[in-house]
């Protein structure tokens, strides 16, 4: 039997309408706009600010523009897996809400927590879904409403985090294409840096956390920033070694949107010029799960079939890693 890759043969996705600037920032904590843009490099993000909704309302909207560009029919999905650190509720998943919204009447669903790096790490467990022969049509979803969990008065955070959503088709190929090879690794060490304090089973909410802003993104930055420009570097590198891929032959890098700094550090360190980095950072900031697909979807008409890319990304855990992929079709013509 030939072997079957898992291609992506569609995206589609969804930022909220509202922008909040650096300049609006600047009058809800002490910082400027000058500050932001040069340690961390956002200008804008966008926010979910509609009471009453939350990231499967994201993802969503970016499933159904997926399923619109691919010609799918709804009823031919077999499985929608979504990565997100801020579900609509603690249960039940974000995925299965989906299935009711879109219509997704033979798939099953499921959401996978990986912070930052959930869609990287869904990219090589969509792919071995379809691998396996047994299913044919994978949706991923990265989605986070980091508004939600972001404490608006904490200058170190706030900055640094938006809204958004994004979503691959992958189907099964016998050609060299799609998800081809990946390094994915986690190490549990990172816990005491990167966290939401409560509302998990260890300390569940009451007045105390509600108090102490402790439903919000906990994050030592100094340490997280370390880690993850050694991490995205030595594993993206590790990755395109192996893969015999080189500044050459490689097309586009596609690094997590975390800090300018940090996509600049991993750029350099592959000796790749910025013009095969493919950023967004200045306008959505950090969406977390959605950084790596919303990447995608604003870059679409530039790939090419046949083009290598790698994507990689850092989270919290620390979980981080580096996914390669031969892109399947001319973008140019999706997005016409
Ligand atoms: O996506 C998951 C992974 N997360 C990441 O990859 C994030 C990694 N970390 C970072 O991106 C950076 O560490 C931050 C952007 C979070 C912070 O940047 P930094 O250059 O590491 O700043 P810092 O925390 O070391 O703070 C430097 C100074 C401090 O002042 P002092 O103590 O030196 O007087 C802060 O109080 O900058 C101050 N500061 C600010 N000043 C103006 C912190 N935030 C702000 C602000 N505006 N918004």
């Amino acid at each position: 039997m030939d072997k079957i890759n898992a291609v992506i043969t569609g995206v589609g996705g969804y930022v909220p309408d509202y922008v909040l600037t650096n300049e609006e920032l600047s009058r809800m904590v002490d910082t400027t706009d000058e500050w932001i843009m040069t340690r961390i490099g956002v200008k804008e993000r966008r926010i979910l600010n509609e009471e009453g909704l939350g990231t499967s309302y994201m993802a969503r909207k970016a499933v159904k523009q997926l399923i619109k560009k691919t010609n799918t029919n709804p009823e031919d999905v077999d499985l929608i897996i979504v990565a997100t650190s801020t579900p609509d509720y603690i249960f039940p998943s974000v995925a299965s809400i989906l299935c009711e919204k879109v219509g997704l009447k033979n798939a099953y669903a499921f959401d996978m927590s990986a912070a930052c790096s959930g869609f990287l790490f869904l990219m090589e467990t969509g792919a071995s879904f379809i691998r396996s022969g047994r299913y044919k049509k994978v949706i991923v979803v990265g989605a986070d409403k980091m508004s939600s969990i972001t404490d608006y008065t904490d200058r170190a955070t706030c900055p640094i985090f938006g809204d958004g959503a994004a979503a691959f088709m992958l189907e099964p190929t016998t050609e060299e294409y799609g998800v081809l090879d990946s390094a994915l690794r986690t190490d549990g060490k990172g816990l005491p840096f990167l966290h939401m304090k409560a509302g998990g089973s260890v300390c569940p909410p009451s007045y105390f956390t509600i108090n102490n802003h402790m439903h919000c993104v906990y994050q030592e930055g100094r340490t997280v920033f370390k880690y993850a420009v050694s991490n995205m570097s030595d594993i993206s590198e590790f990755l395109a070694k192996k893969n015999n891929l080189s500044k050459d032959n490689l097309d586009w890098i596609i690094p997590h949107q975390a800090n300018m700094r940090i996509i600049d550090a991993v750029a350099h360190r592959m000796e790749l010029p910025m013009e095969k980095v493919m950023v967004n950072i200045q306008r959505y900031g950090n969406t977390s799960a959605a950084t790596l697909p919303l990447c995608i979807w604003d870059y679409e008409d530039k790939l090419k079939k046949g083009d290598n890319l790698i994507f990689t990304a850092f989270g919290a855990g620390f979980t981080w890693g580096a996914v390669y992929v031969k892109w399947g079709y001319d973008g140019k013509k999706a997005v016409e």
